[in-house]
């Protein structure tokens, strides 16, 4: 296992040891390609960040890129990935909205918004990318399954993810069935990774993605194949750690 494990009290610390770190590489780099992942565990980060911008950090420089987008929600759709991603960053670290990149979920052909962006992201050059967990492993919209070949493509939520993220919707109905989403081998191209993970309900996902074995079934375990990860967690999230080291 090559991923470094950080444990903090909650998500809160676990947002700003992530933000330090990023906040760091852009003092090194001010222009450098940031990934951005949409959902609940990065809000923390994205606040935090927010913060060290509010003390003098400029991040006006960076690309932003997203992970994923949800396909067939209309533009400006308030739970779109851009959208979330534009509230989360956009005002609060005072960027220009041009330095924010997300496929294109409104696009007439989504195959080709998918090989559009994964070409832009080639030519980029991913400096970090920040990432969740879904409770079945997935990253991005990468469900169990997914070829770790995978670049950027249109893909199908699984049910399961559907109803975790019906939260952000009226009800599970409006939840899109399809994405697109950088894809495995997408990720991995990225020069260091920093996965966050919050809440009991990922314990789970946590431990089978770094004991479990490296497979397809579960997306994350990829991870461990990258040469710079972290990954950061709460108490509760890393609450099997130790119990399946040593199953
Ligand atoms: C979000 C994404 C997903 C989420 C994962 C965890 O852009 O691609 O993989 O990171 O579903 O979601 P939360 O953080 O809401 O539990």
């Amino acid at each position: 296992m090559t991923a470094v494990v950080d444990v903090t009290a909650d998500a809160t610390a676990a947002g700003e040891a992530v933000a330090a770190r990023i906040a760091a590489l852009i003092r090194t780099k001010p222009d450098a390609v940031i990934g951005v992942a949409t959902g609940s565990s990065p809000m923390p980060v994205y606040s935090a960040l927010a913060r060290h911008v509010s003390a003098g950090l400029d991040a006006s420089r960076v690309t932003w890129c997203a992970l994923d987008e949800y396909l067939g929600l209309p533009p400006r759709h308030p739970q779109s990935y851009r959208t979330a991603l534009e509230d989360a960053l956009i005002g609060p670290l005072r960027l220009d909205p041009a330095a924010l990149r997300v496929p294109d979920g409104t696009a007439q052909d989504p195959d080709q918004a998918a090989e559009a962006y994964e070409q832009f992201l080639a030519k980029a050059g991913v400096d970090l990318q920040i990432l969740g967990i879904g409770r079945n492993g997935h990253i991005g919209f990468n469900e169990p399954g997914t070829s770790f070949a995978s670049r950027t493509h249109r893909a199908r939520l699984t049910e399961s993810t559907r109803k975790a993220n019906a939260r952000f919707f009226s009800d599970v109905a409006s939840v899109p069935h399809e994405c697109l989403t950088q894809g495995v081998a997408t990720i991995m191209r990225a020069r260091s990774i920093e996965l966050i993970a919050t809440g009991e309900h990922k314990a789970e996902a946590v431990a089978r993605a770094l004991y479990g074995p490296v497979t397809e079934q579960c997306p994350a375990s990829v991870l461990r194949r990258h040469p710079d990860v972290r990954v950061t967690l709460d108490d509760a999230a890393a609450s099997l750690l130790s119990r399946s080291r040593t199953a």
